[in-house]
């Protein structure tokens, strides 16, 4: 089977209480067939609870959830062949991988014949076909995790929901798992949903992310955009690191707006968005879209070098404008020693395009 079968995956208006907790709030994704998204957000903003909702095991209050154009809400969880992997692997310890990966199969009252060629498969696709006699407590977190995976697609599912799969696992097994998971999607044409918290691997792994905050998607787009573009100022503060400065619009015309920071400069910003005269705004700028000078100018701040630390090709500055916030600006060494002067002056590089949005953090 390699990429046989390719499904879509629709999460309509999907909202989700308990009690008077509002875990997932008006969620709508579309997933297309053969794509991996990512669910990112910090803890307790609803990503468990939407693949639960889209597993059957939650019963969601509003919206709806339709795989290929059909609606699934009607089917209860062993009826809608989803497959879902958790952060503990929950193998059955007393059975070998080849009989932890078979158990769906037989559950199914698949032929002992095709059970077997499908379990030889799978053990294939995951690479353990030499531990298929193992018990799990043989095997190593990332194995386990492994045997875990192939149980979920051995009954080819439509979608496979992935919920902190690798979380336990120490750094290199994750990466190993991350590029797994991506050599299985281009194998296997598979529709999946990654939950993670981990920005690095939702970069790494998905086609999109959803990034969410308290039980809304606040943007949903590639890991490029969603880095150099993001929608809104949880997005441009919880993916990457970056640099928030407070000020005001001044005015805002052909796709620019003059701000007058905080800092103590009026800085011109390019941004489709438009704000009224006056209003409060914030500037998120990325380490590497500030820029760093011996002299003032125009649309230039005054900043005291608190540190500068060679980061491998790199410079990082740590720094404080003089209304008291911290930046960090990180600019190419190119062989140069490390300016160390306390006084300096700060601006926008010409060709960034960092985030300015109305809400305040
Ligand atoms: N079974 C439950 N009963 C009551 N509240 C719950 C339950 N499960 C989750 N919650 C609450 O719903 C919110 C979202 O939780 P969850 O979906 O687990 O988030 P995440 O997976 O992003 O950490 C949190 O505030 C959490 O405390
Ligand atoms: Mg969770």
């Amino acid at each position: 089977m390699t990429g046989a079968r390719r499904h879509t995956l629709d999460i309509d208006s999907v909202t989700h209480r308990y009690g008077a907790v509002t875990a997932v709030a008006g969620v709508s994704l579309a997933v297309r067939a053969g794509e991996i998204v990512a669910l990112l957000g910090p803890s307790g903003c609803g990503k468990t609870t939407l693949l639960r909702v889209v597993a059957g095991f939650v019963r969601q209050r509003g919206g709806s959830v339709r795989i290929d154009d059909q609606p699934i809400d009607h089917l209860p969880a062993n009826l809608r062949n989803v497959g879902i992997v958790f952060q503990s692997y929950a193998l059955f310890p007393h059975l070998t991988v080849a009989r932890n990966i078979a158990y769906g199969l037989e559950a199914r009252g698949r032929a002992r014949a095709d059970v077997r060629q499908t379990v030889d498969r799978f053990l294939e696709v995951v690479r353990l076909t030499d531990l298929r006699d193992r018990l799990p407590r043989q095997l190593s977190g990332g194995q386990q995790q492994r045997v875990a995976v192939a149980r979920a697609l051995a009954v080819e599912p439509t979608v496979l929901l992935l919920d902190e799969p690798f979380s336990a696992l120490d750094k290199g097994l994750r990466l190993d798992m991350q590029i797994e998971i991506k050599r299985l999607q281009r194998q296997l044409g598979l529709t999946a949903i990654l939950v993670t918290h981990d920005q690095d691997e939702a970069m790494s792994v998905a086609d999109r992310i959803a990034v969410m905050n308290h039980g809304r998607v606040e943007q949903f787009d590639t890991p490029i955009n969603v880095y150099d573009h993001p929608a809104t100022l949880f997005v441009s503060g919880f993916i990457g690191t970056t640099n928030l400065l407070r000020g005001r619009a001044l005015e805002s015309s052909h796709g620019t707006t003059l701000v007058e920071l905080a800092a103590g400069a009026r800085v011109t910003v390019r941004t489709d968005r438009v704000f009224d005269a006056g209003a409060p705004v914030t500037l998120s700028a990325r380490p590497e879209q500030l820029s760093l000078h011996g002299e003032p100018a125009a649309e230039r701040w005054r900043v005291r070098r608190r540190l500068a630390v060679p980061l491998g090709p790199n410079t990082m500055h740590d720094l404080e404008t003089h209304d008291g916030s911290t930046l960090k600006l990180v600019e190419p060494r190119l062989g140069r020693p490390v300016e160390t002067t306390a006084e300096a002056w700060c601006g926008l590089r010409p060709d960034a395009c960092p985030g300015l949005f109305k809400e305040e953090p």
